[in-house]
């Protein structure tokens, strides 16, 4: 476990009453379709975001991160409002406004979620936050609620106009399973995922290209689906079946179209990858991950040219399947791969990536861990 207890009293002098983590995630395979009220099917890695939280008699926030030397952003509760200017501390204060505190804390954040590379770092660390305050102040927030209140969050205070995967499976998620997740009601079914057992791995390839999701990209392809669903008269892209997409194309413009056909298709690729899973037929299952990414690549055009290449080198190498993960533009792909072929692959990637000057990627793997946890009070 991080050295947080330490941190918290360097730099405020005394010990925390909390200390909650939450991880990352990877999503194995429903992309683009939480916002669209689909099924997704993440799980949440080992790497976890730690939050130590004190009450403070009166009615001032300090923030510091281990990662920013400790530098303190101290801020009054009332004037903790949604605009306000700032960085990473955005967030933590994003749920301390979404959750209602009434009282002053000292709070500081250690992250170990690689920052920027589609693993979730920033659902990590407001899930962090949510877990040690709805403890600290006994809440009461179910872990629905909690993943509704961190969404709220990002989306109202920072500004990041997210879905609901990336929160919820940081809350909820369960060690050796991945979560499928239904992103209307927020129910959810663990679905056993054991590769290592049949000899494969999982890699992670961070292509460490730009990732973000305030650029305005991701907000177009959410604002093309919601127009879909208008013009075609149903409710979420889930009401939606392929026939009554064909046959209401020329509804659509051809941009709706393809991306509203990436929606449609994602959903049943979800509902097939568990199929697969429980079968144990993870052929079909790399299968799914290579519709899955031509779909992202092709339809919704969230794809760039590093996680193309990540993707096609690990297949070149012999994976059984690979796509890109999370919102796009950068970040994260996975690939499914032998466990005998990791360094071979390791080794293919790295290359393909030197021929084409782009800068060197990062290699994990992660085995399905817990959610969020309370690690210490008092
Ligand atoms: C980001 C968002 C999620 C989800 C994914 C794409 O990670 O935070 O809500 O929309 O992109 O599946």
């Amino acid at each position: 476990m991080s050295k947080i207890d330490r941190k918290f009293v360097d730099a405020f002098g005394q010990s925390p009453d909390i200390v909650a983590a939450a991880p990352g995630r990877v999503n194995l395979i429903g992309e683009h379709i939480d916002y669209s009220d689909g099924f997704v099917l993440p799980f949440a890695i080992a790497d976890r975001t730690y939050a130590a939280i004190r009450k403070r008699p009166d009615r001032l926030v300090r923030i510091a991160s281990a990662q920013r030397r400790n530098k303190i952003v101290s801020i009054q509760l009332d004037d903790i409002k949604p605009g306000l200017k700032g960085e990473w501390e955005r967030y933590p204060l994003g749920v301390i406004w979404a959750m209602g505190v009434k009282q002053g804390l000292d709070v500081m954040i250690d992250g170990h979620v690689p920052l920027g590379a589609g693993l979730s770092s920033s659902a990590a660390l407001e899930c962090s936050v949510a877990t040690a305050l709805n403890d600290l102040f006994s809440f009461g927030y179910d872990l629905q609620s909690l993943a509704r209140l961190t969404q709220k969050a990002e989306n109202d205070y920072v500004g990041v106009p997210c879905g609901i995967m990336d929160q919820s499976v940081s809350l909820m998620a369960h060690s050796g399973s991945a979560l499928l997740l239904d992103c209307r009601d927020l129910t959810s079914r663990y679905v056993s995922f054991d590769v290592a057992s049949s000899g494969l791995e999982l890699l992670i390839i961070d292509t460490q290209a730009h990732h973000s999701l305030t650029d305005g990209g991701y907000a177009q392809r959410r604002q093309s689906c919601e127009s879909a669903i208008k013009k075609l008269g149903v409710q979420s892209m889930r009401e939606l079946s392929f026939e009554k997409l064909n046959t209401s194309k020329d509804l659509l413009t051809d941009i709706e179209f393809i991306r509203a056909r990436h929606a449609v298709s994602e959903i049943a690729r979800v509902h097939s990858a568990v199929s697969a899973l429980e079968a144990k037929n993870f052929v079909e299952l790399g299968s799914l991950l290579n519709a899955s990414h031509g779909s992202l690549r092709d339809d919704y055009d969230v794809s760039c040219p590093e996680l193309n290449c990540a993707v096609d080198a690990s297949i070149s190498a012999g994976a059984l399947g690979a796509r890109m993960v999370g919102g796009g533009f950068g970040g994260s792909a996975i690939a499914l791969i032998k466990a005998s072929a990791t360094i071979d692959t390791i080794h293919h990637v790295e290359n393909t990536f030197k021929k084409l000057s782009f800068k060197a990627p990062r290699f994990f793997t992660s085995l399905p861990s817990q959610g969020a946890e309370i690690m210490q009070r008092g």
